[in-house]
């Protein structure tokens, strides 16, 4: 009965000093400032462990290296992800400078994820990181589209993402 009184007990103080925090005003919710380094940790820990767990049932069409597809794929990259994410050669945005955490240039991510983990991050977003969920408004076939331009960003130099997306901004 003690045990479930001091459990109990120190319930209510983890709640009361969450609270407090809240009402506190002392977390800077400032986009312009770093995160703290554990936050930063627990965020990302966080965003790649709950799509970890989710995304094993995702199986990647067999089509993924056709140009059609990555033709597609690009058009919508630069009308949707590039003023965020920026691509090879392309200036920051005031959106992509302004932002925290910062979206990062996929370039240099893309060989991190599989396509399957792709689609999921496109599809679903990630909450509390300004990432949309573009599943919410193209389907997946489109989605797939994008994964499949990503494959291809790695190897990109800028003027040849010049030339895959010119005319589509
Ligand atoms: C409004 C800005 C914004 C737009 C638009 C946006 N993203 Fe993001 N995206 C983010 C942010 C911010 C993160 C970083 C999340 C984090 O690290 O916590 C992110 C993360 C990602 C990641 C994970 C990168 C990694 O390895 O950490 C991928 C992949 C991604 N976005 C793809 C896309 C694609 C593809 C599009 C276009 C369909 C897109 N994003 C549009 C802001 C954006």
């Amino acid at each position: 009965m003690t045990a479930i009184k001091a459990i109990l007990g120190l319930l209510i103080v983890v709640v009361i000093g969450i609270v407090g925090f809240a009402y506190s005003g002392l977390y800077n919710v400032a986009a312009d400032e770093p995160h703290f380094g554990v936050t930063r940790w627990l965020l990302n820990t966080t965003m790649a462990r709950s799509i970890a767990v989710r995304d094993d049932d995702i199986v990647a069409p067999d089509n993924l290296e056709s140009s059609a597809r990555i033709d597609r794929g690009a058009q919508m990259y630069a009308r949707i992800c590039a003023g965020c994410h920026l691509g090879p050669g392309v200036d920051p945005t005031a959106i992509h400078v302004g932002m925290k955490p910062q979206p990062p240039r996929l370039k240099e991510h893309i060989e991190h994820h599989a396509p399957a983990n792709l689609f999921w991050i496109i599809k679903h977003g990630i909450k509390m990181s300004g990432m949309p969920a573009l599943g919410l408004t193209f389907d997946d076939n489109q989605l797939w589209d994008l994964v499949a331009f990503l494959q291809t960003l790695p190897e990109l130099d800028a003027q040849q993402y010049r030339q895959q997306t010119a005319g589509k901004e």
